[in-house]
Order: C-alpha cells, then sequence, then structure tokens
C-alpha cells in the first residue's frame, strides 16, 4: 500500500524518528515490520517502534548509513507529504505468551521493536519482570533513554540495563548471560545486528537446557551486503563444484551456501528484503519440475510463507531457504523477474 511521510526528527546523531500515514489500515502486532521503498527502488525492512495507534500512524527508527540507498537518501532528499510503498506487517516476532521473566536484548535501532512492545504490554496489568538490555557504543547514542527511563520509574517490574561497549562492560548477551538467574524459566528475545542475535542464540539456547521456544530474535541483515562483492570474481569459478541453471544460463558455484547467497555472489540481483529469514518473500524462484522431489523440502515456515504470497505454485521456493549442496547439481531453476541476457531485474 502507499503511505505518506507525516514527519521525521533526529533522535540521535545518526538516529532519525520517521512517521508514515498508510492510506489503509495496517494492523500489526507490536514486533512486526514493514518493507518500505522509494517508487521504483529497492526496499528495505524497519520495524514500528511504536504500539498501535488509533490515528494509523505508525513510527520507525531509521539509522543513517553513509551512501544508503533507503536511509541515507531518504533522510537528504525526503519531504513530509512524499509516498512510500509499503508491505506489511511482516515477521514474526512478538512478546511471548506466558508468566515468566523476559529478557530484551537490544543493539542500536534494535531497539524499536521492543520498544512498540514495552509501550503495549507494560500498559497492561501483567507485572511480568522484564529487564531490556541495550548496548550502544557511547552515551548520547541511547536515543529513547528519556521514554526508558519514565518507565522504570513508574514500572517496579520493568528494568533498564543500559550497556557500553565503550566502558568495556562487554556485550549485551554477556552482561545478561552472566545476569540471568534461571534462564530455564526465561524468555530471551534478541534484536539489532546479527552478531548478536547469532551469539545470544549461542549462548541461551545451543547446548543448553533451554527449549528453542523460549528464545526469539529479529537480526537486522543488511540488504546489501558489502561481502557479496568481495567474493564476487574469477576465483569462484575455480572452487566450482556444482552447476546451477538460472533461467537457462549455467553458472559454477561453490556448495555449502544458501541458493540466494549464491546467486548474489554471482552478480545475479536477486532481491532479499528480510536478509534470508523467510519473512519476505522477495527471493522467490521456481524450480524446473524435474527438481521439485530432488530439493529437500520446504520448513513449514517457510511453507507458511509461500502459501500468503501471490502467484505461487507447488514449484515455488524461497531461495534463501534451500542450501547448495554436491546433490543439487544441475538444479534449474527461473527468477520470473529476471533477464540473463540483459542481467536485469524487475522489481
Ligand atoms: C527484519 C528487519 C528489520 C529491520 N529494522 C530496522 C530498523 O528498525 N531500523 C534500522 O535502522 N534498520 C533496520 N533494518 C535494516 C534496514 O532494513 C537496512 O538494511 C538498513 O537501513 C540499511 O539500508 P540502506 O538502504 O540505507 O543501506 P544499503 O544501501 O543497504 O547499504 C549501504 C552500505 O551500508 C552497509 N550496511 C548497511 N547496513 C549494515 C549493517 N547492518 N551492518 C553493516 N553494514 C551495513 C552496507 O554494507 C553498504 O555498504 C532492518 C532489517 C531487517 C532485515
Ligand atoms: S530473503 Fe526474505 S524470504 Fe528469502
Amino acid at each position: 500500500m502507499r503511505a505518506t511521510l507525516h514527519s521525521s526528527q533526529w533522535l540521535s546523531r545518526d538516529v532519525r524518528e520517521v512517521i508514515l500515514s498508510p492510506h489503509k489500515s495496517l494492523n500489526y502486532r507490536p514486533g512486526q515490520y514493514i518493507s518500505i521503498a522509494r517508487t521504483g527502488r529497492e526496499p528495505r525492512c524497519y520495524s514500528m517502534a511504536r504500539a498501535p495507534s488509533s490515528d494509523n500512524r505508525i513510527a520507525l527508527h531509521v539509522r543513517r548509513w553513509p551512501g544508503g540507498s533507503f536511509s541515507d537518501v531518504m533522510m537528504n532528499e525526503s519531504r513530509i507529504g512524499d509516498e512510500f510503498d509499503i508491505t506489511g506487517p511482516l515477521g514474526a516476532f512478538a512478546f511471548p505468551e506466558g508468566a515468566g521473566p523476559v529478557v530484551m536484548l537490544a543493539t542500536g535501532t534494535g531497539i524499536a521493536p521492543f520498544l512498540a512492545m514495552l509501550e503495549s504490554v507494560l500498559a497492561g496489568n501483567a507485572m511480568r519482570p522484564i529487564t531490556l538490555y541495550w548496548g550502544m557504543r557511547n552515551e548520547d547514542d541511547f536515543y529513547a533513554r528519556h521514554v526508558v527511563g519514565d518507565w522504570t520509574a513508574q514500572f517496579q517490574h520493568f528494568r533498564f540495563v543500559p550497556v557500553l561497549s565503550e566502558l568495556g562492560s562487554g556485550y549485551v548477551q554477556d552482561l545478561a548471560a552472566r545476569e540471568i538467574g534461571d534462564p530455564a524459566n526465561t524468555h530471551v528475545l534478541a534484536c539489532g545486528n546479527a552478531r548478536m542475535t547469532d551469539d545470544a542464540f549461542a549462548r541461551f539456547v545451543t547446548g543448553t537446557e533451554i527449549p528453542v521456544a523460549s528464545f526469539a530474535s529479529d537480526a537486522f541483515v543488511p540488504a546489501k551486503d558489502g561481502s557479496d562483492a568481495a567474493e564476487t570474481g574469477p576465483d569462484s569459478e575455480a572452487k566450482s563444484a556444482v552447476r546451477l541453471f538460472i533461467n537457462g544460463q549455467c553458472l559454477h558455484a561453490p556448495a555449502g551456501e544458501t541458493l540466494l547467497r549464491t546467486l548474489k555472489v554471482a552478480a545475479i540481483p536477486v532481491m532479499s528484503v528480510c536478509g534470508g529469514k523467510a519473512s519476505c518473500g522477495t527471493c522467490l524462484v521456481e524450480l524446473d519440475a524435474d527438481w521439485s522431489e530432488r530439493v529437500p523440502p520446504c520448513s513449514r515456515t517457510e511453507r507458511n510463507l509461500l502459501s500468503c504470497l501471490p502467484d505461487t505454485g507447488p514449484l515455488s521456493r524461497l531461495s534463501c531457504q534451500i542450501r547448495v549442496t554436491q546433490d543439487l547439481d544441475g538444479l534449474a531453476v527461473r527468477l520470473s523477474s529476471y533477464n540473463p541476457t540483459t542481467k536485469e531485474f524487475s522489481v
């Protein structure tokens, strides 16, 4: 749907709050995100930073990345009243059901979905203990400190722990791991950079007694990953192990990566708005009919998303969910919007 830029303001030296008025009602749960694009440009994902409101406006906290095709351009060029294309709500990140303690781990603008959750949960009657760990480089970066400070004063069951990596207090997940008393009874939510969310998963779930269901995360994986370019080059042919046929064009690729990443490394401009988390559907491919039984079947998450997307059929798959192994030598897929002759990709 379309959304109009209602207002925007700097929250810190590199984070801007952007308020949008979607043209139709956007019924989201705190924790979810949207994808947003200027007309004809690549979309990016941003989490809603406030609980749903009766005026149907949504707030996003956008960190500026120098040269960023959305963040930098939006901050330099957008004016009040500009229109954007938005898709959503997306994602399954949400405040967990139950009564046990909840630990929130955030880095940077990863605080956004937690602010939305806290705004809605703290106003309720539940006295569930909630601790928010928020990691930043320096003191000035804690842009929502006054809001969080008010909640700390108002709600005894809410605790806020700012974590300054500059002061050597370690990372949010390290500090939380040291402080959590009985992790078996605790829900852990992590949001922000992927290194933190992956590390938190390793700490709180892998090799512990904690069920995976007690952990949830949303990683702000960049849509444009600088490392892709570095890995694209003549070397990739030398390491070839698997042949892939993309719209009939043969590509030699090393085994081990997801199909999405393999396509990106080969400079095929496939989209990946959610960064490979099976929640946006932009990395869609169609399997050749001969391959429908040979590619490992969909997970439940992939199946759920595919069932919601328009124009999908039994051969549709998410390229971010297929791992390229030796067994897939000769795999043939189509990207409906990719033209291998002109190397153009239409969104
Ligand atoms: C589910 C989800 C929710 C998100 N929510 C938010 C949010 O609420 N607030 C927010 O600010 N961002 C959020 N992001 C990240 C956001 O979608 C964009 O990736 C980010 O704003 C950069 O986009 P851009 O177009 O400005 O930069 P791009 O044009 O994509 O990149 C420009 C340059 O910056 C570098 N870069 C961009 N992001 C990173 C990064 N994370 N780490 C290292 N280098 C990077 C790139 O390598 C590139 O060189 C979310 C991402 C996901 C997947
Ligand atoms: S990249 Fe979003 S579903 Fe695959």
